[in-house]
């Protein structure tokens, strides 16, 4: 079996602070049946380039390799780049991108740098993975230095349409280099369809049932949506249900209904949305005031970016805004915190939670409302609340779906969850647990890797073809799907 390599900004390196995110995660599990090398950012920030280190880490049949950052590279590539411009971009916020030229030119030489590393690490049969929005280039700067292995491209976030991908300067430097992997993934069909039509209509490439052909070579466009390990996940909530911090939160519940919210701190989650969505359940259904409790979760990230730090200050704002107009002496309406809390304590208060609220106004899956389901008790499940916008409602089909901008339209959500009767949750319940059975974590990685060896999409190695848009011809002739 061919050696498989992960490259991935985020590397769940052992034993080190917890970072929380979907990509860690969902690696984690993938590495089960495929173990291999995962190489990526350490995680620290070197003060000056002399001091950057690479280290390795063997452990349970994953050789971890990872390099630091220095801080000029944190700040144009991390904090730049990546998370001003990509994230919002991607997350359809044009209005939220800050664009310098800079920027841009720190992203490419991290990925450079990257690729100086994986020059020591890679052999000629290796099946190579890179994901998310950081490395887009990696695949040609793989190439150009004579990389002819399988490589695959994983988003883990949206992709959006063309008309709004284009307004992303300089997209025509960047988005064609996709077209150097072997095969180029996404979430949803939703977000496939956008690609292909950028590359349609950008590059002027055609396809047949979402196979590009790029000079030579076949490039495969593949829909293949993120999934969790559901049969671990539901054993530890069962088991997490006796840990002391779980029995402790539940206990000061007082018998209340508990509401569950899970999201890094970041705009594009709609917390404050949500919390205003709970503002107008409680005007609307004074009869559940004092009977419910609202546990909103949410670790701080990315905090020396402007736009995180000052949605701080407007969700603590609001969260103090409801309590304050709601609250009584006994009773807090929102229990808001920043800690991020362990696999197992969320496990637990996913299941403890008589609703999982997750509102998402743009997500490339959530994981969170995967682990919302797979950790309920089947006899005696909650409800989850999902937003239309999140890559899990194409599957997540049983979930009230809802329009995350629409406050009353949640409002009445949150009602309708918590009036459920029992054999609806439960028939929704077996539903979703279903679908979240038939595509977890090992299969999504099967999927993917099979594909990636696939030998239809086999390059033919002859003159080796790269593109750029003065090679291209814009056609606008044919839309995709
Ligand atoms: N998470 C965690 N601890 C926390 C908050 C979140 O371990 O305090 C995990 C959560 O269980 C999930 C991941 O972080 O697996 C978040 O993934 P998701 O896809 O929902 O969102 P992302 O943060 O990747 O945008
Ligand atoms: C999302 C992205 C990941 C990222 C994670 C946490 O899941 O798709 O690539 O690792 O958020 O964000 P952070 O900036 O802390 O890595």
């Amino acid at each position: 079996m061919a050696r498989l390599v992960i490259v991935s900004n985020r590397v769940a390196v052992p034993d080190r602070t917890k970072r929380p995110g979907g990509l860690e995660v969902a690696l984690r599990a993938a590495f089960k049946r495929h173990p291999g090398v995962w190489f990526g950012w350490s995680g620290r920030v070197a003060r000056k380039r002399s001091d950057v280190l690479t280290q390795r880490i063997e452990r349970d049949c994953i050789t971890y390799i990872v390099t630091d950052l220095a801080d000029e590279d944190f700040q144009e590539f991390y904090n730049g780049f990546a998370n001003r411009v990509l994230w919002p971009i991607l997350h359809y916020r044009v209005d939220l991108a800050e664009f310098t030229r800079r920027d841009l030119s720190g992203y490419f030489r991290v990925n450079e740098r990257f690729v100086n590393e994986l020059n020591h690490i890679l052999r000629p049969d290796d099946l190579i993975w890179v994901h998310d929005y950081h490395l887009i280039p990696l695949g040609r700067a793989l190439r150009q230095r004579g990389h002819r292995n399988r490589i695959g491209f994983f988003l883990h976030i949206p992709f959006p349409p063309p008309e709004i991908l284009t307004a992303l300067p300089n997209h025509e430097q960047l988005i064609p280099r996709l077209t150097d992997y072997d095969l180029i993934a996404f979430q949803t069909g939703d977000d496939a369809s956008n690609c292909a039509r950028y590359l349609t209509r950008e590059c002027g490439l055609h396809s047949r049932d979402f196979n590009f052909s790029v000079g030579d070579r076949v490039v495969r466009i593949d829909i293949c949506p993120v999934g969790i390990d559901v049969e671990n996940f539901a054993r530890l909530a069962r088991r997490a249900m006796r840990a002391s911090f779980v029995r402790e939160v539940l206990d000061s519940l007082s018998g209340r209904a508990m509401i569950i919210g899970v999201d890094r701190l970041d705009y594009s989650k709609g917390i404050t949305y949500r919390m205003e969505a709970f503002d107008r359940f409680l005007a609307a259904h004074p009869e559940w005031r004092g009977k419910v409790t609202y546990l909103q979760i949410t670790p701080k990230t990315r905090t020396e970016i402007p736009e995180y730090a000052q949605m701080e200050e407007v969700v603590n704002g609001i969260a103090g805004h409801i309590n304050g107009t709601y609250g009584e002496a006994a009773w807090t309406p929102i229990r808001y915190v920043n800690k991020a809390h362990s696999r197992t304590a969320l496990a637990g208060l996913y299941r403890g939670a008589r609703v999982g609220l997750v509102t998402p106004l743009r997500d490339g899956m959530n994981l969170v409302s995967k682990e919302y389901v797979a950790a309920q008790n089947p006899d005696d499940p909650g409800v989850l609340i999902l937003s239309q916008f999140a890559g899990a409602a194409h599957e997540m089909k049983d979930a009230l779906l809802v329009n995350p901008y629409d406050p009353e339209g949640v409002g009445s959500a949150i009602s309708r969850a918590l009036s459920m009767p029992l054999d609806e949750r439960q028939k929704r319940h077996r539903a979703l647990l279903a679908v979240l059975v038939q595509n977890d974590a090992p299969h999504w990685a099967d999927r993917f890797l099979a594909n990636l060896q696939d030998k239809k999409s086999q390059p033919q190695w002859g003159a080796q073809p790269t593109l750029s848009m003065s090679e291209s011809t814009r056609s606008h002739a044919r839309m995709l799907r």
